[in-house]
C-alpha cells in the first residue's frame, strides 16, 4: 500500500512513519513548522510543504497514495487562542484540502487526527464517541469543524474516512517546548536535573496513551477491510485512548522510579482553562477494527524518559 502521512515530521507522524516504512511505501508532506527535519525517514518520499500551499494537490497526486493519514495541524491550544485565524485555516480548510486532494489522487481512505479537545469539559467519564461535543477553546472548535469538513468533502466520493480523537499522547520525540504534553514536560525537566511543577492540586486527570499504541491503531485501521465511516455508534468518530483516568500526581509518582527522582515536585497555582477530568472510552475501535491499547503507563514511561534523557 502507498501511504501518505501529512505531518510526518512531527511527534506522532514520525513514530508512525518509522513503523510504516518496513511494511508499505510511505510519503511525507510536512512544512516543518513544529516538526523536525531530523525526524524525516530517509526511505520515505517527502516534500517540505504547507498543506495550504496551492501546489499541495499536485504533490499528493505525484505520490499517488492509496491511503492518507492526515496528522498535520496547528496543534497548540495557546497558539489557537493567540491566532485563531491561522488555527482555523490549517485545521479546517487544511483538512478539507487534504481530503479533496486525496480523493482526486485516487486514495480510498483518509484517516484524520482529531482530539479529546472536541468534547470540552466532560459531563461524564469516560466519554464515548456519541457524547456531547462542547469545545472550550479555538483548537477544540477547529478540530470539531475539521471532522465535519472531512465528512462533507468525502460524502458521495466512495472514499472511506475516520476522525481519530486522540487522548493525551506521550512517548519519544514529543516536543516539550512551549505547551507540550505534561509527560514530555515532566520528562524534559527531570532529564535536565530540574524539579517539575504541578499546577493545582495534582488531582486533575488525563487519559495518557503511549504513541506506540496510537501507531498500532492507525496501522490496524489502514488494514481494516470494512467501512470505517459507517460503523456504529456515531460513524467516523473513534476515540483512541486507554479509558483510564490518571491524576497528574499519580503520573509524577510513576515517573519517580524511572527517573530516580524522589524529592517533592513543585506546586504552583492552577492554570485557567485546564480541563479537570479527562478519559475517553475506546471500545468502539476494538469492536470495529480490533485495536486496543496494550502499553501500560509504567511500561511507556521507560522509553519516553530514556529518549528525553538521551540514554
Ligand atoms: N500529541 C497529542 O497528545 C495529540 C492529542 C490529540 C490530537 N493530536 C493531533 O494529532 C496530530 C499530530 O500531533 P503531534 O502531537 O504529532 O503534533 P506535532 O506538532 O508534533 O506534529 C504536527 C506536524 O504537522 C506539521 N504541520 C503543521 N502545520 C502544517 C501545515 N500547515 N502544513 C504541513 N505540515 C504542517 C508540523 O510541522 C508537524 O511536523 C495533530 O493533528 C494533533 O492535533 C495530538
Amino acid at each position: 500500500m502507498r501511504v501518505l502521512v501529512t505531518g510526518g515530521a512531527g511527534f506522532i507522524g514520525s513514530n508512525l512513519v518509522h513503523v510504516l516504512v518496513g511494511q508499505h511505501e510511505v510519503g511525507v508532506i510536512d512544512d516543518l513548522s513544529t516538526g523536525h527535519a531530523e525526524n524525516l525517514h530517509p526511505s520515505a518520499w517527502g516534500r517540505t510543504m504547507d498543506i495550504l500551499d496551492e501546489r499541495f494537490p499536485a504533490a499528493v497526486a505525484e505520490f499517488g497514495p492509496d491511503a492518507v493519514v492526515h496528522l498535520a495541524a496547528q496543534s497548540s491550544v495557546p497558539r489557537s487562542i493567540t491566532d485563531p485565524v491561522r488555527d482555523w485555516a490549517v485545521n479546517v480548510d487544511g483538512t478539507r484540502t487534504v481530503a479533496a486532494a486525496a480523493a482526486a489522487a485516487g486514495a480510498t481512505r483518509v484517516l484524520s487526527a482529531s482530539s479529546a479537545a472536541v468534547y470540552g469539559e466532560p459531563a461524564e467519564v469516560p466519554l464515548g464517541e456519541c457524547s456531547d461535543t462542547a469545545p472550550v477553546n479555538p483548537y477544540g472548535s477547529s478540530k470539531l469543524a475539521a471532522e465535519k469538513a472531512l465528512a462533507d468533502e468525502l460524502a458521495g466520493t466512495g472514499v472511506d474516512f475516520a476522525s481519530f480523537r486522540f487522548s493525551n499522547v506521550y512517548g519519544p520525540r514529543q516536543d516539550a517546548a512551549g505547551e507540550g504534553g505534561v509527560v514530555a514536560i515532566f520528562c524534559a525537566e527531570l532529564a535536565a536535573g530540574r524539579t517539575p511543577v504541578i499546577y493545582g492540586s495534582g488531582e486533575q486527570t488525563r487519559d495518557f496513551i503511549y504513541v506506540g499504541d496510537v501507531v498500532a491503531a492507525i496501522i490496524a485501521s489502514l488494514e481494516f477491510t470494512g467501512t470505517l465511516s459507517e460503523a456504529e455508534p456515531c460513524g467516523p468518530a473513534y476515540n483512541i485512548s486507554t479509558g483510564e483516568e490518571v491524576s497528574v500526581t499519580d503520573l509524577a509518582n510513576a515517573l519517580r522510579p524511572v527517573a530516580g527522582f524522589y524529592a517533592p515536585f513543585e506546586i504552583a497555582r492552577e492554570r485557567a482553562g485546564d480541563v479537570l477530568r479527562s478519559s475517553l472510552d475506546s471500545r468502539k475501535a476494538r469492536a470495529v477494527f480490533g485495536w486496543q491499547p496494550r502499553v501500560t503507563l509504567e511500561a511507556g514511561l521507560g522509553p519516553t524518559y530514556r529518549w528525553f534523557a538521551r540514554l
